[in-house]
């Protein structure tokens, strides 16, 4: 296999190489609309765990992503809004960053695609492949709606896929299926802003040559390892089927204008510079920090890692679309190192859906709970092998059942504990009996297995893993009966609580990735230095020391009371209210 670093075999690489640089990504949102729970839960939220996870182990992370701005989502939804795209990217960028920061989501960069250094890096960029000889032109047919005076690419254009025959695919693509398409293949075209029928007009456009890439796209994803399943076995099926040349540029008025010679009236076709912005914005990330050529050193370092995280509809723009790209520079760019991808989340059993509204969408989950009842319900059912379901019970009963009785019971019992019978102050530990010293090993190997699932980006089980933590310091607790033995055998008592709290230590860096407000909390409870954030995950074999003094515990959660009718009703005035500030 052709990774191997310091004559390392791959599934022991993290452990050989002790400070690696590592790029988290994820899917670029198109930012028509606010993200719904299953948007935030596939990119954005899982490399958020991975990035957090990776900077505790002391990793040079830097985790890039932004808004996606241009494109005929945005363009449809600024026609609907009568108002210029920008306008809306403007107003909808600053909206959704914000939101994301309070989901928790540490960016090192979270841009834009309308942002300068993006722009000059795809012109540039596409300049170098064109001088390489991977562009040409092509007189092509192109589908044109009449009556909105516009070209129809992509999304601009509705019909029945050529390949499954379902009937709500896109000029683009096919959800149904994931089948890359051109807007001339569907049949019974339609155009999605108005319905009428296109007529086929021809004009000259410029392609990327995808197949003179087919070797060596070949050669990297059959080389590369840490490819999931899913993703190489998708792509390895485009090659074998050939792939086609793709057009770089398009007819439409809003993107970032074509720089080849000729093309002056046309833009960039959206995904083309939307997976460069991979690079633009760790480019930008480092300007930022006066630190003009390091974002070399995650580009074309060999030992730096690039971790993609999407959803499944996006695989094919990020392991044949940008790895194309990025070969046909002759530079030597990093290729994702692994792309990883989620199935769908449904609501309720049905697909989200803005216009049927079904479904919870991130601002309005905010308005009734904390971001980490959030954070830590969708990770727990994060679709990681089939499509799951989200609904209001499964949250009632993560929040409640997990959260509260589980983790904050056990976090809260022993704190309140050490407070009363000990002063406040972590107890003195003398002759721990086998229970205590097993249970401290157990405690020990569940971190462990936390982080080997995180390294395998399980993060479901990663989480499970977690929790399994406090039922087992609940079970060891309920055993122990310090409450009893506090009145005959004070040193036991005084045993227990000094495992028990070394376990809600450990608990507050392993949850960090997943629940970052609480476990900042837990941390300021303790009574530890510094932010919980800014730990290692050695820390965890670090002994809380006896003496020290922890601060007035405080539960860490509280049950929702709602059952799900009256969350349903909940959210739908919250909906309301939302679109009344807005307005
Ligand atoms: N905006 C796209 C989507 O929501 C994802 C773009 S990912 C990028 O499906 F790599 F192209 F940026
Ligand atoms: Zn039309």
């Amino acid at each position: 296999m052709v990774r191997k670093e310091n004559g390392c075999v791959t599934e022991n690489l993290w452990r050989c190489v002790a400070f690696t640089k590592i790029l988290v990504t994820s899917a670029w949102p198109y930012i028509n609309y606010v993200p719904h729970l299953g948007n935030i839960v596939s990119s954005i939220l899982s490399a958020d765990v991975v990035a957090r996870y990776y900077r505790l182990k002391g990793h040079e992370v830097v985790y890039v992503t932004g808004s996606d701005e241009h494109g005929t989502p945005i363009e449809i939804e600024a026609v609907r809004q009568g108002i210029p795209p920008k306008q809306l990217t403007d107003k909808n960028h600053a909206q959704i960053s914000e939101l994301f920061a309070r989901w928790g989501i540490a960016f090192s960069n979270y841009t834009r695609t309308e942002n300068p250094v993006h722009k000059e890096f795809v012109h540039n960029f596409l300049m170098k492949i064109y001088d390489n000889g991977y562009i040409f032109t092509k007189e092509t047919d192109q589908l044109y709606c009449p009556k909105c005076d516009r070209f129809l690419p992509d999304r601009f254009v509705e019909g029945t896929c050529p390949i499954c025959k379902d009937e709500g695919a896109r000029g683009d693509q096919c959800d149904a299926c994931g089948g890359l398409l051109e807007p001339t293949n569907l049949l019974e075209p339609r155009c999605a802003i108005c319905g009428s029928s296109p007529t086929v007009e021809t004009r000259k456009h410029w392609y990327f040559d995808l197949p003179k890439l087919s070797d060596k796209l070949r050669e990297y994803i059959e080389n590369n390892e840490n490819l999931p399943d899913n993703a190489r076995n998708f792509t390895l099926n485009l090659l074998k089927e050939g792939l086609k040349p793709r057009p770089v540029t398009r007819d439409n008025k809003w993107g970032i204008s074509s720089p080849f010679p000729g093309s002056e009236d046309k833009t960039i076709y959206v995904w083309v510079e939307a997976v460069l912005g991979y690079v633009s914005a760790t480019i930008q990330y480092f300007k930022q920090l006066g630190q003009e050529e390091r974002w070399k050193e995650y580009w074309f370092d060999k030992q730096a890692k690039t971790l993609y995280f999407i959803g499944k509809d996006n695989i094919p723009f990020h392991t044949v679309i940008l790895p194309a790209l990025l070969l046909a520079t002759h530079e030597d760019y990093n290729l994702p190192w692994t792309v990883h991808s989620t199935e769908f989340l449904m609501f309720d059993g049905q697909a989200f859906s803005k216009s049927r509204r079904i479904g919870v969408w991130i601002d309005e989950a905010l308005e009734l709970f904390p971001a980490d009842c959030w954070r830590y319900s969708l990770l727990s059912i994060r679709p990681e092998v089939k499509d799951t379901n989200f609904s209001w019970t499964t949250l009632i009963e993560k929040v409640n059942s997990d959260l509260n009785d589980t983790l904050g019971n056990f976090i809260h019992r022993t704190l309140t504990f050490i407070k009363k019978q000990f002063d406040g102050t972590v107890p003195q530990p003398n002759n721990l009996d086998e229970k205590d010293q097993q249970t401290l090993a157990e405690a020990t190997e569940i971190v462990n297995k936390t982080a080997e699932c995180l390294e395998q980006f399980k993060l479901q089980e990663a989480l499970r893993t977690a929790i399994s933590l406090s039922h087992l310091g609940n079970r060891y607790f309920n055993e122990k009966e310090p409450w009893k033995t506090i009145k005959t055998d004070c040193q036991t008592a005084a045993n227990t609580l000094y495992v028990t709290v070394q376990i809600v230590k450990k608990l507050a860096i392993i949850l960090e990735p997943f629940i970052p407000f609480t476990t900042e909390k837990l941390w300021e409870l303790l009574n530890l230095e510094g932010s919980v954030h800014d730990q290692r995950w050695s820390e965890t074999e670090q002994e809380l020391p006896p003496n020290h003094k922890i601060n007035k515990p405080k539960p860490l959660f509280s049950k929702i009371e709602e059952n799900e009718e009256e969350l349903q009703a909940k959210v739908e005035q919250i909906r309301e209210k939302l679109k009344k500030a807005k307005a």
